[in-house]
């Protein structure tokens, strides 16, 4: 029986932990979008004067934006892990 409650609040306890990673984690993939992209393509995603707004894309062509860049944006702001991350949160942005 205390075995069950231990087991029970350490399960808890986890859950807590992992979701909290995890708002964490998003925040700062907005971070990174909103330092890298949102100057040209706006803090909602829904465009600037300088570039469209870039919500309902899929992930794939995002990253390939990121990485070949388009015209009137440079290739590359964002490489490796961080391209990954932002392309896959402006994907779930509908
Ligand atoms: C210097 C301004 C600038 C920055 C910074 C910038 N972009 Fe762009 N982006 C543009 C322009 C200009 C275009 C092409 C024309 C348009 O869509 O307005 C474009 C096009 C795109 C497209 C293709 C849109 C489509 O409809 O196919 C995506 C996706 C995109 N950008 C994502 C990003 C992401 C993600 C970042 C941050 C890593 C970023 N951009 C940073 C200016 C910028």
């Amino acid at each position: 029986m205390k075995k069950t409650v231990i087991l029970i609040f350490c399960s808890i306890f986890l859950v807590a932990c992992q979701s909290e990673a995890a708002i964490q984690r998003e925040n700062e993939t907005i971070t990174l979008f909103n330092k890298n992209c949102a100057g040209c393509h706006g803090l909602e995603l829904n465009g600037t004067g300088l570039a469209s707004g870039i919500r309902g894309l899929k992930k794939k062509d995002i990253l390939n934006s990121i990485h070949n860049g388009e015209i009137n944006m440079p290739a590359n702001i964002l490489t490796g892990e961080n391209a990954e991350r932002v392309a896959t949160w402006v994907a779930k942005q509908k």
